[in-house]
C-alpha cells in the first residue's frame, strides 16, 4: 500500500517535471529573424525570456541604436564593431578570401596566423567592403499604393520596378547615403534601408587554420564543435569620419556604437541574441514545394556530389599539388553536400511535410469562406498544379548543374564561346592571335587550380550519372558520342581529355598563338565545346524559359498564399523570410539533444581540443604555441574551471549569412560570435524545430585568449570595453 503511494508520488512527481522541462522548452525556444525597427512588438516577450534592456537599445530612430555596430561583412558575412576605434569581429571563414589574397609561400598566414602588433600593421584588403544600416523604414505605402493584390501581369513588376527607383532616389538625396529598398512577406511588405558602405578595410588578426579552422570539413555543421572560428579587421574612414577609398592618410573609423564584451560567461537556457544578415529562409512554402526540395534538388545534388568528394579526396590523398589546387574547390561542394544531408533527415524527422499538409487542409477550410480573401480558395489547388508540371523540369535541370556542368572541362567550356566569336570579327591574323591569347590569358586563375587527370576521373563518374538520369532530356550530341564511345565512358572520357584543347593552358596558349581564321573549326568541334554547347543550347531553349514562367507565377501565388496565411492565423505573428537584410533572432543557451538519449553539452573546452590533437592530421593539428599556453595553463583572465570555452550552442534562428553574427546576452553585451549551425537542425531554412535547431558560435573568452596569448597583441584588448556580470 505505502508502496504503491510512493510509487504514485515518484509518479505525479515525475510529471510535473516532465511538465517543466518540456512545457519550458516549448516555451521558450523561438522560431523568426525579425526586423529590428519592429522589436517594439516583441519587447514584452523578450523581457519574458530574460531580456534586461529596452529594445531601443538595439535600435532606435535617433540613430544611436546598436545596429550601427553590425555590418554587412563583405558580400555574404556579419560582422561586429567591438571598439570605438571601428575594430571589426567576424569569422574565420568570412575573412579567409581576403587573406588568401594576402598570403604568400614566405608570410603564410593560413599555416602561422597574422596579428597586427599596431596599428601601422594593418593589412589593407583591396575590393573588401563593410555596409552599415542606419536606419530602416516601411515603405509599403509608397511601393503598394493603388495595385491591387491581384494585378498580375508585367505591369506591376515595371510599375514597382519605377516607384522602387524614385524612393531609393529621394531617400539618398534626403539623407546623402545609400538606399536599398526589398520586398519582405513574399512582396506584402517593402522597406527601406538607409546604409553607407566603407571600402577601406584592413586585417588585423587572423589565427592560422589550426585553430581557425580547426576540425575542417569533418567537423563542419556538427556540434560538439572545437573550431575557433573568429578573425578582425578595423574600418579605416576619412577625415570627416565617412567612406572613402584607401588611403594611407585614412583613419580608424570613430564610433560611439559597439558592443561591449561580456567575459563572465552565460549558463544554459540564459537569454540571447543574434544579430545580423541572414541570407535566405523559405518558411511559409506549400508541402509541394517542399517536396521538390527534398525529394529532388537536395537528393540529386548529395548523389552527385558524394561522387565528385569521392574522386576528389582519391586525387587530393594522391597528390599534394592536387591537394593544394583543389583543398578550396572540396570545402564549398562539402559545405553544400553536408548541409543538404542535414536538411534532408530533419525534414523527415520532423514529418515537416505531413505538419504542411495538417496545415494546407485547415487553410483550405478557412479559404472556402474567407470573404475578404476572395482569391484563397483556389490558390492550393494552384500551386500544386503548377509544382507538379515543373517536376520533370527541376529535376532536368538540377542534373544539368550539379551532374554535367560539375565536369569542370564542361563549365569552363563556357569561356570558348567568346573565343568563336573572334573568328567572326574582321581581324587580321595578328589581331586574332592577340585577341585569342588575351582571352586565354583571363583563364590563368581557372588553370592555377585545375588538374586535368582529376576532372578526367570526375567525368567518367559524373556523365555516367547524367547519361542514365537525363532519360529524353538527354540531348542528341550526347546520345551519338555516348553510343560512338561503346557505352563505355573510360574510352569516352580518353577521347574528350585526349582531345580537346582546354585540357591545359599551354595547349590552348598554343593554339591562340598561332591561329588563322580558317581554324575555327578545330574549337567548334573541339569535344568541351561540343558538350558545354549542347547542352546550354537546350537549357536556352527548352529550360530556362519555362522555369522563367514558372517562377514568376510561383512568386505571384506565394505573395497571395503568405498573406492569406498571415490573415488567416492572428495569433501567430509572423517574421518575413531572411533576405540578406538586417535582423534580430533570440533564443537561449541550450544543449543538444537530438534523440532524447544524451544531451550534449551546450559547450565545449580547449582541453576537448587539445584531447582532438593529432599530429598526422591536417584538420586536427594544435599548433605548438597552443598546446604550450595549455599545458602551462597559461589562460590569462579567460580561464574557467582550469580550462578556456571554446564554443556554445543556442536556440536562435540562423542561417547562412549570419555567420560572424554578434551573439549577445540580455544585456546587449558580446558574449559571442555566430559561425554554424548543428547538422539536426539544417532544416530551419523550411522548417524551425526548437529541440534540434542550434545556432553554434566562438566564446569570445576563447577570441580574446587567443588574441592575447596566442597572437601576443593585447593591445587590442586595451581598446575594448570589457565588462564583468553584477549578477
Ligand atoms: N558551415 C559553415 C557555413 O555554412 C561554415 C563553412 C566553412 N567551414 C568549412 N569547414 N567549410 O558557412
Ligand atoms: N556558416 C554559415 C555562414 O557562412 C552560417 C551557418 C548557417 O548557415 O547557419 O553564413
Amino acid at each position: 500500500m505505502s508502496g504503491k503511494t510512493n510509487s504514485n508520488n515518484l509518479l505525479i512527481k515525475g510529471l510535473i517535471l516532465f511538465i517543466i522541462v518540456c512545457g519550458q522548452s516549448a516555451v521558450n525556444a523561438k522560431e523568426g529573424m525579425w526586423i529590428p525597427a519592429t522589436l517594439k512588438a516583441h519587447e514584452k516577450d523578450m523581457k519574458s525570456l530574460g531580456l534586461q534592456i529596452p529594445v531601443d537599445i538595439l535600435y532606435n530612430e535617433n540613430g544611436t541604436g546598436l545596429n550601427n555596430a553590425v555590418v554587412l561583412f563583405g558580400r555574404g558575412c556579419t560582422g561586429e564593431i567591438i571598439s570605438p576605434q571601428g575594430l571589426i569581429l567576424t569569422n574565420h571563414h568570412c575573412g579567409y578570401g581576403s587573406v588568401q589574397g594576402l598570403s604568400t609561400t614566405e608570410n603564410d598566414y593560413f599555416a602561422n596566423g597574422f596579428f597586427a602588433q599596431s596599428q601601422k600593421d594593418e593589412l589593407p584588403v583591396a575590393g573588401l567592403t563593410v555596409t552599415f544600416i542606419r536606419r530602416m523604414e516601411n515603405v509599403t505605402a509608397a511601393i503598394l499604393d493603388g495595385i491591387a493584390d491581384t494585378m498580375k501581369d508585367a505591369g506591376r513588376d515595371s510599375l514597382i520596378a519605377k516607384r522602387t527607383r524614385a524612393t531609393e532616389n529621394e531617400f539618398k538625396e534626403k539623407t546623402h547615403m545609400d538606399a536599398m529598398i526589398k520586398p519582405y512577406f513574399d512582396g506584402n511588405q517593402y522597406w527601406v534601408a538607409i546604409a553607407e558602405t566603407y571600402r577601406d578595410i584592413r586585417l588585423v588578426g587572423f589565427p592560422p587554420n589550426g585553430i581557425g579552422a580547426f576540425g575542417g570539413d569533418v567537423e563542419n555543421w556538427i556540434w560538439p564543435r572545437h573550431t575557433g572560428d573568429f578573425s578582425m579587421f578595423r574600418v579605416y574612414a576619412g577625415a570627416d569620419n565617412k567612406p572613402a577609398d584607401y588611403s594611407k592618410d585614412n583613419k580608424p573609423y570613430r564610433t560611439e556604437q559597439y558592443f561591449k564584451i561580456n567575459a563572465s560567461g552565460y549558463k544554459e537556457n540564459d537569454f540571447t541574441m543574434v544579430y545580423g544578415f541572414p541570407g535566405t529562409t523559405v518558411e511559409n512554402i506549400s508541402s509541394f514545394e517542399l517536396k521538390q526540395v527534398y525529394s529532388i534538388t537536395d537528393p540529386i545534388a548529395i548523389a552527385a556530389r558524394t561522387k565528385k568528394l569521392d574522386v576528389w579526396t582519391k586525387h587530393m590523398g594522391w597528390s599534394r599539388e592536387t591537394f593544394l589546387k583543389y583543398t578550396s574547390k572540396r570545402a564549398g561542394v562539402a559545405n553544400g553536400w553536408k548541409k543538404w544531408q542535414g536538411e534532408v533527415e530533419g525534414l523527415k524527422i520532423n514529418d515537416a511535410t505531413g505538419k504542411k499538409q495538417k496545415f494546407e487542409a485547415a487553410f483550405q477550410k478557412w479559404a472556402d469562406t474567407a470573404k475578404s480573401y476572395p482569391y484563397a480558395k483556389t490558390l492550393l489547388s494552384e500551386i500544386k498544379r503548377l509544382a507538379e508540371h515543373v517536376d520533370a523540369l527541376i529535376t532536368q535541370d538540377q542534373y544539368n548543374k550539379e551532374a554535367a556542368l560539375a565536369i569542370e572541362l564542361i563549365a569552363q567550356a563556357a569561356a570558348m564561346e567568346k573565343m568563336i566569336t573572334c573568328f567572326r570579327q574582321n581581324f587580321s591574323d595578328k589581331e586574332l592571335q592577340d585577341t585569342l591569347t588575351k582571352l586565354v590569358n583571363v583563364m590563368a586563375g581557372f588553370y592555377k587550380n585545375y588538374d586535368a587527370p582529376t576532372d578526367k576521373d570526375i567525368f567518367i563518374t559524373l556523365m555516367d550519372m547524367y547519361v542514365k538520369n537525363s532519360g529524353d532530356w538527354l540531348p542528341e550530341y550526347y546520345k551519338t558520342q555516348y553510343d560512338n564511345h561503346r557505352k563505355d565512358m573510360s574510352i569516352w572520357a580518353e577521347d574528350v581529355y585526349g582531345n580537346s584543347l582546354l585540357v591545359s593552358k599551354d595547349k590552348l596558349a598554343a593554339f591562340a598563338a598561332k591561329a588563322k581564321k580558317e581554324d575555327s573549326a578545330q574549337l567548334i568541334n573541339d569535344a568541351a565545346w561540343q558538350l558545354y554547347n549542347a547542352m546550354n543550347v537546350q537549357r536556352k531553349m527548352q529550360i530556362s524559359p519555362v522555369l522563367k514562367y514558372y517562377n514568376s507565377e510561383m512568386r505571384y501565388l506565394n505573395r497571395l498564399y503568405t498573406k492569406a496565411q498571415i490573415a488567416m492565423n492572428k495569433s501567430k505573428t509572423y517574421f518575413p523570410d531572411a533576405n540578406l537584410t538586417l535582423r534580430v533572432a533570440y533564443g537561449q543557451v541550450k544543449g543538444l539533444d537530438p534523440d532524447g538519449k544524451a544531451p550534449y553539452s551546450y559547450q565545449t573546452t580547449l582541453g576537448e581540443v587539445i584531447a582532438l590533437d593529432d599530429t598526422t592530421s591536417d584538420i586536427f593539428r594544435v599548433p605548438k604555441k597552443l598546446k604550450e599556453l595549455y599545458s602551462k595553463k597559461d589562460f590569462g583572465r579567460w580561464a574557467v574551471n582550469g580550462t578556456v570555452p571554446v564554443a556554445f550552442t543556442a536556440s536562435n534562428h540562423t542561417s547562412g549569412g549570419n555567420s560572424g553574427s554578434p551573439v549577445l546576452n540580455a544585456k546587449g553585451e558580446l558574449i559571442g560570435t555566430n559561425f554554424d549551425r548543428a547538422y539536426e537542425g539544417t532544416m530551419s531554412d523550411y522548417y524551425f524545430d526548437p529541440n534540434r535547431c542550434r545556432n553554434i558560435s566562438v566564446d569570445i573568452r576563447y577570441t580574446l585568449f587567443v588574441v592575447e596569448k596566442f597572437g601576443g597583441a593585447g593591445w587590442l584588448i586595451d581598446e575594448m570595453n570589457i565588462v564583468k556580470s553584477s549578477k
